[in-house]
């Protein structure tokens, strides 16, 4: 416990201080001991990557027939890996763990919202794997059908996702944050046979009745024809006859044994739906013997994981990649023992996380910066009160970290004695791609330096496609990867348009800009699409913007993603109110909800500002680009392209009463 923890004053200097550090290096203790420590690794890999990620999956994989091929990159942006092999994603997660004489050892300590806990060994995992495998199989579903799970966070959703793996079926976990109406909408576009969810989901002492809502919206879903139920929380729920069924009564009733099934390489994992430029979600498809090998190295070596001693806590949600990739499928294909957290940070109280290091002894955090903020906002002396000298590394993921949040980690959560790997990534890239390496990799605050090994990526100007030495450009990723997206579900066209259309198909534009160093580090500034990164919730403006125009009251709405101290962005929103409907304080609640049932709460925007018009261009397009400006109270950019340069006055005009009214 530092002392710096309780004397906010001085540890406020120390972090000045080190802002004028540029480099840390890894620690000499952290560096003897860690798992490569080696920089010759960077260009082994770059020799011939597709060796490279081979002998990595023949490394971190028992493959059931082990490929001959690397990749197949035949029909460009297209890409195969690993083709002629055959694996079980289950069978990787558990069955080999349990054989290899570590079935007692503990897959997820759970931390219930209630303070609750519950161990998870990897014996239970599987046999309730297996079980809920036959149940499925038992209803109807088969390989390759759409399984949809809609689930908070306890452990029977890496049950639910590894047993569709078991059976090929084909995962779609929709994020517990999202409403009812979200689910329906990604059911729909993936005609999901079946669909996995909850009686209630707790949140900070209330309960969320889940079952109930999943009904209202899931009517006429022709598809759908099955809808398992966990009884997590106990509270009544409506079941339909013939559609419905208990998760623990058809467990029970299922045969134990459950051998799996070794798919090609190339089958169906999941799809995860995204936000995009516009509205409708993207469905990432992600596949089998690839997505492992990307998401096993990165776990192992991105955080020097131990199996036998490190005890791993990745604090996302299961219901994003990064759950995915760093809750269920990494941690588990290399047999680690992992926090799955239930609640909120400040549920039951705002020390909670730093309680749950304590008691589990977790040796490695990843969690996102809009989480570190919020502690940094609470305190130092909240986590001063637990012994967090377990921890001996630390992760951030989600959006760029801000140095000053990097150093408050460093020094407050990690003793000073943590490396801090700062990892870049997407859903679309399934696993971590811009990253230090702990024991090699000196770090520098805000940058997620350079790619890991077998990885290329580049700074490019934005209209030549020519690398950018020094300076701003776009991101891309110049070779492909095991763990990359596949395609859009059901829509090739959209993917390679979207992907591979700006400098040819074997480049992958990531929709960030970027920036390199003179050291070649990787500084990521932000999306360029209208992509809205909320507290790491990716949202697009064109989605929050047709669920606004929803409302009855509203002709018309624009929206932005305003920087924002606590969340990196939130949703600014201006609003044209249609007819003669005037402001009113009930309007903005409408507004709210209007988003929360349509998209989720937490795409509710932060701020909404009422316009008369909006700034639009003599095509009608509007210029969110001045929307931010003003939003931000920057000085105006060009505003000749306007049809009507009026408007931007008239909302000048609009903001000032805004800050009147505070
Ligand atoms: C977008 C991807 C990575 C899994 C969770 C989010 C931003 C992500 C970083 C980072 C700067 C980051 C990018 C990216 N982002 N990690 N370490 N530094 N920006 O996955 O929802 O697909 O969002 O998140 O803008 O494109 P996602």
């Amino acid at each position: 416990m530092s002392e710096m923890g309780t004397d906010g004053a001085a540890l406020e200097q120390e972090l000045e201080r080190m802002l004028e550090i540029e480099k840390f290096e890894p620690p000499a203790e952290f560096r003897e001991r860690a798992l490569w420590s080696d920089p010759a690794i960077y260009e082994e890999a770059a020799a011939d990557p597709v060796a490279w990620w081979t002998a990595r999956s023949k490394e971190l994989l028992d493959w059931d027939v082990e490929p001959t091929q690397g990749l197949d990159d035949s029909n460009p942006p297209f890409y195969k890996w690993f083709e002629d092999g055959r694996i079980n994603a289950s069978a990787q997660c558990l069955d080999r763990h349990v054989a290899a004489g570590n079935g007692g050892r503990v897959a997820y300590h759970w931390r219930g919202e209630e303070g609750e806990r519950r161990d998870v060994t990897y014996a239970e995992l599987l046999d309730s794997t297996r079980r809920f495998a036959n149940a499925l199989k038992d209803l109807g579903v088969e390989k390759g059908d759409v399984v949809g799970i809609y689930l908070p966070m306890i452990p029977e959703v890496a049950v639910a996702m590894l047993a569709c793996a078991r059976i090929g079926a084909i995962h779609n976990v929709v994020f517990g944050g999202f409403s009812a109406e979200s689910v329906r909408e990604r059911m729909e576009f993936s005609e999901a046979k079946a669909l996995v969810t909850v009686d209630g989901a707790r949140r900070k002492g209330k309960t969320a009745p889940i079952k109930q809502q999943v009904d209202e919206e899931m009517g006429g879903l022709g598809s759908l024809k099955t809808i398992v139920v966990i009884r997590s929380t106990g509270i009544e729920c409506p079941m339909t006859e013939g559609r419905d069924v208990f998760f623990e009564e058809i467990c029970a009733a299922a045969d134990p044994e459950c051998p799996a099934e070794p798919m090609e390489a190339e089958h169906p994992l999941f799809i995860l739906y995204t936000s995009g430029s516009t509205a409708s979600p993207k469905g990432i498809l992600h596949t089998t013997g690839g997505y492992l090998t990307g998401v096993a190295a990165t776990h192992r070596y991105v955080f020097d994981l131990r199996p036998e001693t490190d005890v791993w806590w990745c604090a996302a949600d299961v219901g994003w990649v990064t759950g995915h990739s760093y809750i269920v499928y990494g941690p588990l294909a290399n047999g680690a023992t992992s926090v799955m957290w239930e609640g909120a940070p400040d549920y039951p109280h705002k020390g909670a996380w730093w309680e749950t290091v304590q008691d589990t002894g977790a040796t490695i955090l990843y969690a996102a910066p809009t989480a570190i903020r919020t502690f940094i906002k609470w305190g130092a002396d909240i986590p001063a009160k637990y012994d967090l000298s377990s921890l001996r590394l630390l992760g951030s993921v989600g959006e760029p970290i801000n140095p000053k949040a990097w150093l408050w980690y460093h020094q407050v959560i990690g003793g000073g004695r943590c490396p801090i790997v700062d990892t870049w990534w997407q859903t679309e890239t399934g696993g971590i791609m811009i990253t230090p390496l702990p024991g090699i990799t000196a770090t520098k605050p805000g940058s997620a330096t350079t790619p890991f090994p077998g990885v290329s990526a580049e700074v490019v100007d934005e209209r030549t496609g020519e690398p950018v030495a020094e300076g701003q450009g776009l991101l891309m990723l110049e070779k492909p990867w095991p763990s990359m997206l596949r395609t859009l579900y059901k829509e090739d066209d959209r993917f390679v348009e979207t992907y591979f259309s700006k400098f040819g198909e074997e480049r992958y534009l990531v929709g960030d800009a970027a920036r390199r160093d003179k050291d070649g580090y990787f500084w990521v500034i932000g999306r360029i699409d209208d992509v809205v990164n909320v507290s790491g919730h990716r949202l697009s403006t064109a989605e929050v913007e047709s669920a606004i125009v929803a409302h009855e009251n509203v002709a018309e709405a624009a929206v932005i993603g305003q920087s924002d101290e606590d969340t990196g962005q939130a949703i600014c929103a201006f609003v044209t109110l249609a007819g003669d409907t005037a402001p009113s304080e009930g309007l903005d609640a409408g507004i709210r909800e209007e988003v929360a049932a349509r998209i989720g709460k937490f795409a509710r925007p932060k701020r909404i500002v009422w316009a008369d018009d909006l700034p639009k261009t003599r095509s009608g397009k509007i210029m969110r680009r001045l929307l931010r400006d003003i939003a931000e109270g920057r000085a105006l950019g060009d505003v000749t392209t306007l049809r009507d340069p009026d408007v931007m006055a008239e909302l000048e005009k609009q903001i000032a009463a805004e800050g009147d009214e505070d």
